[in-house]
């Protein structure tokens, strides 16, 4: 907790201005430096320069839930709801394949106007079309039956971050309906499903301190998830945590870095969140040993309706086609995009 603490801190770090990407020509390195080195050699010699990218479809953004952090939660009223049909998600999907994704992410709030039959029928069809294809669900909370019918349809994957390993922070950023037992009973029950299992948290949620922070790599150290994605908590105007401090940068980047150091064959995303408050965040992810990027597939008419936090990137009509833009962003920092699934590979 004192070396995240310390290494976070940007005041007494008289260098941290300097972002000398390169590294390892400079003869005295600042420990966050040192620290970014470190991560980034040992992604570089498991992964190269290659950078997975996951195809990430929202297809719902209705929820029964009210997580105070999250844009869509029940509560505000200012969401226009949707939900995407079976057809919208397959052309989603069908697109996403001709522009070289070859895993495609599910993701909604915990909309029950999805039966969980629909869902993998869902499932069912995106792996007939695209057997060479991963798909990961993102769904939130469902009982062990369920995701093993799920599991059943083929697939292959699922994110559900922990959101913070410590009961007491859990519900300070839940409602009581929310259970922090029953998220992780539900994380385990994925793992032994044969899912390839994604976690998490946010960097700088609300009463977030450097303790919890430790207990979140403590608790994915335990539960040893084959992906882990991390992003700075970033406010939305009408949620109750509107008015919370934002996460930074740097103990962002910090926690990437430890990641990659605790989990050498880990798939960590640079997410849109850590792109959403510094225009070079995500590429600034790979080069503190992040491996993945999720860009959205959604269809340009829905993504400004999926707004979890403010200001979230990639939601204008420019942005119908991420793949490219992030090729050559990727580029510039040395980085290449593969056409590939990017399983774990233990
Ligand atoms: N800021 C950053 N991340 C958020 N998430 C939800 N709301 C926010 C926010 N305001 C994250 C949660 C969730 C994931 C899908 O998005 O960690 O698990
Ligand atoms: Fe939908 Fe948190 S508000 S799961």
């Amino acid at each position: 907790a004192e070396a995240i603490e310390v290494l976070s801190m940007t005041q007494n770090d008289p260098l941290c201005q300097n972002t000398n990407m390169s590294g390892d020509s400079k003869d005295v390195l600042t420990d966050f430096e040192y620290l970014r080195t470190k991560a980034y050699d040992l992604a570089h010699d498991r992964f190269g320069n290659r950078i997975y990218i996951r195809g990430l479809i929202e297809f719902t953004n209705i929820c029964k839930n009210d997580c105070y952090y999250c844009g869509i939660r029940k509560s505000n009223s200012h969401v226009d709801r949707y939900r995407l049909t079976k057809d919208q998600i397959l052309a989603c999907a069908d697109e996403g394949y001709v522009l070289g994704f070859r895993t495609f992410v599910l993701q909604g709030g915990e909309d029950g106007g999805f039966s969980d039959g629909a869902i993998a029928d869902i499932v069912r069809c995106i792996k007939e079309r695209h057997p060479d294809c991963a798909v990961t669900l993102s769904f939130g909370e469902h009982s062990y039956e369920t995701y093993k019918l799920w599991r059943m349809a083929g697939a292959d994957r699922y994110l559900l971050r922990h959101e913070t390993a410590n009961r007491k922070h859990y519900e300070r950023l839940h409602p009581e309906k929310m259970s922090y037992d029953n998220r992780v009973r539900c994380l385990y029950n994925l793992k032994s499903l044969g899912y390839q299992v994604g976690s998490g948290f946010m960097v700088g949620s609300p009463y977030q301190t450097s303790v919890n922070l430790a207990e979140d790599l403590h608790f994915l150290a335990k539960l040893q998830p084959q992906m882990i994605g991390i992003g700075p908590y970033v406010p939305h105007k009408e949620t109750p945590f509107a008015k919370m401090e934002q996460g930074t940068v740097r103990q962002t980047l910090v926690m990437i870095s430890m990641l990659r150091l605790m989990f050498p064959k880990a798939l960590i995303p640079s997410t849109t969140s850590l792109g959403t408050i510094a225009a070079d965040g995500r590429e600034r992810g790979f080069m503190h040993g992040a491996n993945v990027v999720m860009p959205n597939l959604s269809p340009v008419s829905v993504r400004k309706k999926y707004e979890l936090y403010d200001n979230k990137i990639c939601t204008g009509e420019e942005s119908a086609q991420c793949r490219g833009c992030l090729d050559r962003r990727a580029e510039a920092f040395g980085f290449q995009i593969v056409v590939d699934r990017g399983d774990y590979i233990s």
